[in-house]
């Protein structure tokens, strides 16, 4: 055993185009002895990784966990403890619909020094990449970041502001545009799904509330996806058509 303590690094590796992960975060993986991985933490990042470095998957998708939180965090906490630099590589932004939070509270707890490094989210990344601005000076000023899964399948926000963005919602979208519905938005509100944003396989499906729903079945919508309704859709296809027109 090393006899200093080791830190660990909370890093977002971004939306998905490796490349967007921070200077800051790829520099701590570089020299890492131990990274610890979801599946959403893109994997080209891991030819990064030292050779000796031990690189675990901790993943959790589809109600698939490879591991449990506590025993994630407990990983980071054995491998802290021992001396080494732990990075803890986490899809988008650590901290948004991520455990984040929880691994540092942990961390803190234990008295493990931590430093979390943010990164892109989806949420904007994913429309930026279509040419789908969040906001437009004087239109669209208001914009809310939700999920389309509740646990123990609790009711769905539907905020009134000017453009919603859901993440994890594609398996429950129909629920999802419901509760829209019922938050009385115009059924015929522009709105589109983002699929694997940022990537190479990226592809956007547009419609409106009313028929997202069919249109998502049409294309065999998967996750990773943002579902973003709000006349601020209307922008992208002005800005990079040709993305528009393959499927
Ligand atoms: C558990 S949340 C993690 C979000 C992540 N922390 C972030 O900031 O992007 C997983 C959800 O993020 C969204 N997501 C992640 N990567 C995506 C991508 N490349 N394109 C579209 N949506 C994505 C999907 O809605 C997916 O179900």
């Amino acid at each position: 055993m090393k006899n200093k303590k080791g830190k660990v690094y909370i890093i977002g590796a971004g939306p998905g185009d490796w490349k967007l992960i921070s200077v800051k975060g790829l520099e701590k993986l570089k020299k890492a002895n131990v990274i610890l991985y979801d599946f959403l933490a893109t994997d080209e990042l891991l030819r990064f990784a030292k050779k000796n470095a031990r690189v675990i998957c901790v993943g959790k998708r589809d109600g698939m966990h490879l591991k449990e939180q506590h025993e994630i965090n407990k990983l980071l906490f054995k491998y802290a403890v021992s001396g080494e630099s732990v990075v803890r590589l986490k899809g988008g932004d650590p901290f948004l619909f991520s455990r984040g939070i929880e691994e540092a509270l942990y961390l803190k707890n234990k008295g493990i020094d931590f430093e979390i490094i943010p990164g892109i989210t989806s949420a904007f990344a994913a429309p930026a990449s279509f040419g789908i601005p969040l906001t437009r000076k004087g239109r669209f000023s208001s914009v809310a970041i939700l999920t389309g899964r509740k646990s123990n399948g609790g009711k769905i926000d539907a905020p009134r502001c000017d453009t919603l963005i859901y993440l994890m919602a594609i398996g429950n979208i129909k629920k999802v545009v419901n509760a829209i519905i019922r938050s009385k938005r115009d059924k015929n509100s522009s709105c589109a799904i983002i699929e694997r944003g940022t990537t190479n396989g990226e592809r956007i499906v547009t419609g409106r509330l009313d028929t997202i729903v069919e249109l998502a079945e049409r294309f065999s919508v998967q996750s990773p996806a943002i579902f973003i309704v709000g006349k601020i859709v209307d922008y992208g296809k002005r800005i990079y058509e040709h993305k528009y027109n393959k499927r």
